[in-house]
């Protein structure tokens, strides 16, 4: 059974989550507009991916005997400046959901929470590759500036990230 203050968190992680699938899905509509079809396509696969973290986590509370309670969700922006800004408030964000993953991490050792501690454990080792493949994007983004061609060939390649399966979210 879970405590009070664990099921809070996880609640609060849950919303989170939710959150994070609205922004990635308006900054998918956001390279929609920009005529970027690959970063669109990145963007939406990575909205799908945090409904698997949200139905994780949702999932898990009930099944350790906790009460889910639906948060109301934050309004993403509409206008996030360009594509490169897009990607940098995503690694921003993804930065933001470590730590509270880590923070949650932190409550399930005060509670001696043994369960919730080994749960937790996939979503620390998911952050580190959230935030390293933002990072990567990032970093090409920067390189290539304005040149339009190169651009392409970024926005050509985004446009291959394989579907979000729970399955392979699980490898
Ligand atoms: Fe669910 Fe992108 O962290």
């Amino acid at each position: 059974m879970i405590t009070k203050n664990m099921e809070k968190a996880l609640n609060g992680q849950i919303n989170k989550e939710f959150y994070s699938a609205y922004l990635y899905l308006a900054m998918s509509a956001y390279c929609n507009k920009n005529a970027m079809p690959g970063c669109e396509h990145w963007f939406r696969t990575q909205h799908d991916e945090e409904v698997i973290h949200m139905t994780k986590m949702f999932d898990y509370l009930m099944q350790h005997g906790g009460e889910v309670h639906l948060l109301q969700i934050d309004e993403p922006p509409v206008d996030f400046g360009s594509i490169l800004q897009a990607f940098e408030a995503s690694l921003e964000h993804e930065q933001f959901i470590t730590k509270s993953i880590n923070e949650l991490l932190d409550v399930a050792v005060a509670e001696k929470d043994h369960a919730t501690q080994v749960f937790l454990q996939w979503f620390i080792t998911e952050q580190v590759e959230e935030e390293a493949n933002v990072k990567e994007i990032v970093d090409r983004l920067k390189l290539v500036g304005d040149n339009g061609a190169a651009l392409m060939m970024i926005d050509d390649k985004l446009s291959l990230r394989a579907a979000a399966t729970v399955a392979a979210d699980e490898g």
